[in-house]
């Protein structure tokens, strides 16, 4: 059964293609930037207990069930069940689980085209061609389509590739380099005047911010959409691990590397906010907030380079490509969830259905801009704010209730015999059971509200 599916070739290509997923624009962009707004280091020690305490778990729900099935969501939730009305709801979930992902391609190839649009306007200034440079960073219709069809064109072209060809060896090409351009990127901005206030908001912690019940719901939704949970994606990938993989190990690394990225985007961002700053580009609101995430990026970072002349437009070449690098190797793992269903379950060629699926969420990200102002925030919303929760839940259940737990202990054996007698084993099967579902239950609430 395995064998005629797509496996990833080692452990390295799987952690690379799960970091891949989880890095992406919520690291780079949506973190430092509720970081500075959200009391600094405090928001930082908030966000890593959660991302450990329950986007850890929740990850672990998902790459057990889809190992343990090499299948895609629907089939895998179905296979768990018991009964009828299991089976009815386990496979309604996967269903709804890639309807989701394709929604959040659909949204997040369009803020990616933005990014390539960025970094190709750099390249135009640089060559002295000003015209399309700012043609290139102006809001319109064409431009936008433009960069989102570029864009799902490339995610398509590595989707129909395959897990080996195309997930893990681009995954494995194109991870070091974001992080090689990151980590050139933050020790240069750390050079620059103004650098040093950034770095003090960043690492003095403002408990008083970082503890209030609202922040710390944020918190936990930001772990959920940073580490490509509530969707499948997770469990897909688990699905391509082969059987003699340590899996708390290697989720642990995949989880690591998603923090670890997020706090070294803090470096960059927050540091070049301040630059900024220091260099004359209004990072406040008139009410004395700090600007926020969506307007960030798209104004202040391009103000700074501006500031800084041709040095200026190669460091913003290098960010906007690393944004692009960063979303690419996430849209993937959003296009596979859909793609590997319509492949296992319908018997669709890989590459016809990659180009089918993938021209049809192009035409969901159309929809959207041809209608901007009233699809694309609802879109986000339903997305993230609702569906990842929910369905994140569901795998927590059919992980911690539904599936017996002599099973699962055999499942996660064959990867390492002696687990029963470490941590993980003695805690994660309750926790997963009770305290995974009822905080999601809470974040959910709370949106409801909220
Ligand atoms: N985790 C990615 C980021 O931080 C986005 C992402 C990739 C995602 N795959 C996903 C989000 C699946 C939700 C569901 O940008």
């Amino acid at each position: 059964m395995a064998s005629a599916r797509g496996e990833f070739g080692s452990r390295f290509g799987f952690v690379m293609a799960a970091a891949g997923s989880a890095v992406g624009l919520g690291n780079i962009w949506g973190f430092p930037t509720q970081a500075a707004s959200n009391g600094g280091a405090a928001f930082l020690l908030v966000y890593l207990v959660l991302a450990f305490t329950l986007a850890y778990p929740a990850l672990m729900a998902e790459l057990i069930i889809g190992r343990h099935a090499h299948a895609n969501a629907v089939t895998a939730l179905g296979e768990l069940s018991n009964n009828r009305l299991q089976r009815r709801i386990g496979r309604t979930t996967g269903t709804l689980g890639f309807i989701v992902a394709s929604l959040i391609l659909s949204f997040y190839a369009i803020v990616a085209g933005w990014m390539m649009a960025f970094c190709l306007s750099s390249f135009a200034t640089v060559f002295g061609g000003d015209e399309i440079a700012s043609w290139l960073t102006s809001f319109g219709f064409v431009r936008n389509e433009l960069g989102t069809l570029v864009f799902m064109g490339l995610t398509i072209a590595i989707i129909a590739k395959g897990v080996q060809d195309g997930i893990e060896k681009w995954s494995a090409r194109l991870m070091p380099m974001l992080l090689i351009t990151l980590v050139a990127l933050v020790a240069y901005v750390l050079t620059l005047d103004g650098a040093g206030e950034g770095l003090k908001v960043y690492l003095l912690p403002d408990f008083h911010r970082a503890l209030s019940p609202d922040l710390i719901l944020n918190a936990l939704g930001s772990a959920f959409f940073s580490l490509s949970l509530g969707v499948g994606t997770m469990l897909i990938y688990g699905s391509y691990l082969d059987d003699t993989q340590n899996l708390p190990l290697v989720g642990g690394l995949v989880t690591a590397v998603d923090i670890g990225i997020a706090v070294l985007a803090g470096f960059l961002v927050l540091p070049a906010m301040y630059v900024a700053l220091h260099n004359g580009v209004e990072i406040y609101t008139a009410a004395g907030e700090l600007i926020s995430e969506d307007t960030l990026i798209f104004t202040v970072l391009p103000g700074l380079f501006g500031t800084m002349g041709l040095a200026g437009a190669l460091v913003s070449i290098f960010f906007f490509f690393l944004m692009t690098i960063a979303a690419l190797t996430s849209s993937i793992s959003m296009l596979e969830v859909p793609v590997a269903y319509a492949v296992e379950e319908h018997g669709v060629n890989r590459r016809t259905g990659a180009y089918a699926i993938g021209g049809a969420i192009a035409l969901v990200s159309t929809l959207i801009l041809l209608n901007f102002d009233s699809l694309f925030g609802l879109v986000i919303t339903v997305t993230t704010r609702y569906s990842q929760p929910l369905i994140g839940f569901v795998f927590c259940i059919y992980v911690g209730w539904i599936w017996h737990r002599d099973q699962l202990l055999q499942e996660l054996r064959k990867g390492n015999p002696a687990i029963e007698r470490g941590l993980f084993w003695k805690i994660w099967p309750w926790w997963v059971r009770i305290v995974c579902p009822t905080i999601i239950l809470a974040i959910f609430g709370q949106s409801l509200l909220g």
